[in-house]
């Protein structure tokens, strides 16, 4: 059965975070980020389990992290990595856990956000934008697949963010 938490999606910049941390205050829930968890429960940053331990260990521990939060916890704010949902096992698992909110972004809203930003390992490369549109391109599918409701926030303040999603969850 499905969970009461709200899940929220999108590619890393969407602001998964920010909109998690406010939405959490607004709605008085507790707040979860799976790549804090996961950093908390590993004691290093997600960029240097990257760099030790490669990309697909990291994944594994976001598929444990995602079913333990679905075994334990309900009625919170989650947010998860840009990546999660690429995983058919992941998005089972986030549609059970409860409201799925998709942060749709536009790859050079991304781009401008995170061209100084040094902890995604996945963009440190020489051509940061080329690789921002090839992953939005192989995962956009997987974000829409297992969204509830999707939002469009590139012109969009938080405040305004938070207004649709505290508008649309209500009505669930
Ligand atoms: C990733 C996104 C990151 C983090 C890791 C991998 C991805 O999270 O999980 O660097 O594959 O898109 P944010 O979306 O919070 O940046």
């Amino acid at each position: 059965m499905k969970k009461n938490n709200v899940i929220l999606i999108g590619f890393m910049g969407c602001g998964k975070t920010t909109v998690g941390i406010r939405l959490s205050y607004r709605m008085r829930r507790i707040f979860e980020d799976t790549d804090k968890l996961i950093e908390k429960r590993e004691q290093r940053e997600i960029k240097e389990i990257f760099a030790a331990e490669g990309e697909g260990f990291f994944r594994e521990l976001e598929t444990q992290m995602l079913s333990e939060l679905e075994q334990t916890v309900s009625s919170r704010v989650i947010s998860v990595g840009g990546g999660t949902p690429v995983r058919e096992e992941n998005r089972e698992i986030l549609k059970c856990l409860g409201t799925v909110v998709y942060l749709r972004i536009r790859p050079e809203t991304v781009y401008e956000r995170l061209k100084n930003d040094t902890t995604r390992p996945l963009l440190q490369g020489e051509d940061p934008k080329g690789k921002i549109c090839e992953l939005m391109e192989k995962r956009k599918t997987a974000y829409e697949s297992c969204a509830d409701f999707i939002i469009d926030v590139d012109q969009l303040s938080v405040e305004e963010i938070l207004e649709q999603i505290t508008g649309r969850v209500g009505e669930e």
